[in-house]
């Protein structure tokens, strides 16, 4: 028999397709859960005056979902202070960005002390606990001292910095040690782990024994494992997907409204860390340098507005919609805007076939754990005339994707230059690319990345 599967993360989707999931993680998750079914606990979403006690459980097929509110202390304290204002500016090498308040980080802790105790009401003795990212590393530590001896698992989906940017953070020795407790910690590429393995060998006197995929370590009187595991997606779903939109209606409307222009794609949540200044430069650029692109190419950049509690969410949309209509006043004409910026979000299903119809896929964030939407592009692609993807040297996913067209977004000429290269690729060079892309994306698809993890975390 199998055991069920825990998955606890800062917050649960809903299991619905129809609305955009925000970010990697709960799309991968929600692929993966729904095949294997479990259950998914974590944050409602919702913020109210006094949360309940109890856990609101909800089944969707083989999936439950157990979620909890926060109170406004906790939401501010947890989420928009200590996870978004501190630790993921760190881990995006941001240290410049980064705000550390004591006061903050007892928040965090009350928040993973209390998702743990309200977690062990819906625990079972062999329940595989799976735990994911930047929000809930001290929840192994919380659950230990509960008395729960399950198998702990947990996977960070953002970067993790070196060791010297690791240590600006005062309670970096407390935070770090708070890996131990899980039985089996994963990243999404090797750097992000050596990251980890340096830290421990470095500060905390490790012994690291590199076995077969992956480091025993043993560290603050404790053992587990450190390994890379990188994500995939639902590879053909989306190809399937991408495919059946080409005809609907937002579609064409879109193709309608290129009147045969070139369309150049990029998708993000409205982050700092998404190099979206810097994409605009660039496109800029190419329109001044290769003039004969105006009125022939434009920009599409959908951008989600998320963690608007975060004052500096606030000043990168500021400053997007500042250079934005910089660019088109001083560019567009009367029949033409170069750069479209959409502050919404769309469905999973029209992005994907939006993703198809784009020439372009600009990926190029100035740092970036993974990146899906970078995979999403490939395989929403027509095969027999596929676009091409232009990725961050700085995204986790260029790891995997040595193919797609890698580029330093902090280079905006250098940036402008692989564009005008991607407009003008012959079709042999383009179908080459892809195929290579995909066939890694086919052998590595989200359900492997799970099936892979959960299997190395019930032998750890
Ligand atoms: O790893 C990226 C991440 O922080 C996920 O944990 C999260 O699901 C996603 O981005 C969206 O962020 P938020 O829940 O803060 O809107």
């Amino acid at each position: 028999m199998t055991n069920r599967i825990v998955v606890v993360s800062n917050r649960v989707a809903p299991v619905n397709e129809g609305k955009a999931a925000a970010g990697g993680l709960a799309v991968a998750v929600l692929a993966a859960l729904r095949r294997s079914g479990g259950v998914w606990f974590g944050w409602s979403g919702e913020v109210v005056a006094v949360p309940d006690e109890t856990i609101r459980i909800t089944e969707s097929g083989r999936l439950s979902r157990a979620t909890l509110d926060l109170s406004e202390r906790d939401y501010e304290e947890y989420y928009n202070r200590f996870a978004n204002a501190t630790l993921w500016p760190l881990f995006h090498y941001r240290v410049d960005l980064v705000n550390f308040d004591r006061r903050t980080y007892a928040g965090y802790r009350r928040v993973n002390a209390d998702f743990a105790r309200k977690l062990t009401g819906v625990l079972r003795p062999d329940d595989l606990i799976w735990v994911h990212d930047y929000h809930l590393i001290p929840l192994g530590e919380e659950l230990r001292r509960l008395g729960v001896r399950n198998r702990i698992g947990f996977f960070l989906h953002t970067p993790l910095p070196p060791r010297e940017l690791l240590a600006t953070l005062p309670v970096h020795g407390e935070l770090m040690r708070c890996f131990s407790f899980f039985d089996l910690v994963g990243f999404q590429t090797e750097t992000d782990r050596g990251h980890l393995l340096d830290y421990l060998v470095r500060e905390a006197d490790a012994r690291v024994e590199e076995r077969e995929g992956g480091a025993a370590v043993r560290a603050f009187r404790r053992t587990f494992r450190v390994e890379a595991h990188p994500i995939g997606i639902d590879t053909r779903h989306v190809e399937r997907s991408a495919a059946r939109t080409e005809n609907s209606r937002e579609v064409e409307r879109l193709q309608a409204s290129l009147g045969g222009r070139r369309l150049i794609i990029g998708v993000d949540r409205l982050d700092y860390t998404k190099g979206l200044p810097q994409r605009f430069e660039a496109f800029a650029h190419l329109l001044r340098a290769y003039p004969r692109n105006l009125n022939r190419v434009s920009l599409m950049q959908i951008a989600p507005p998320t963690r608007g509690g975060v004052p500096e969410y606030t000043e990168i949309r500021r400053t997007l919609e500042e250079l934005a209509g910089h660019v088109n006043g001083a560019l567009a004409d009367f029949d033409w805007v170069p750069i479209r910026y959409l502050n919404k979000s769309f469905s999973r299903r029209t992005l994907f076939g939006f993703l198809r119809l784009a020439q372009v896929g600009l990926v190029t964030p100035l740092r970036d754990g993974m990146n899906l939407v970078a995979m999403e592009y490939l395989a929403a692609q027509r095969p027999e005339d596929p676009g091409v993807l232009m990725l961050s040297r700085f995204a986790g996913a260029t790891q995997s994707l040595p193919d797609a067209l890698i580029v330093n977004p902090y280079d905006v000429e250098g940036v402008a230059k692989a564009i005008q290269a991607a407009l003008t690729m012959p079709l042999e060079e383009r179908r080459e690319r892809w195929r290579e892309s995909m066939h890694v994306l086919r052998s590595n698809s989200v359900e492997v990345w799970h099936r892979r993890f959960v299997t190395r975390l019930s032998e750890a």
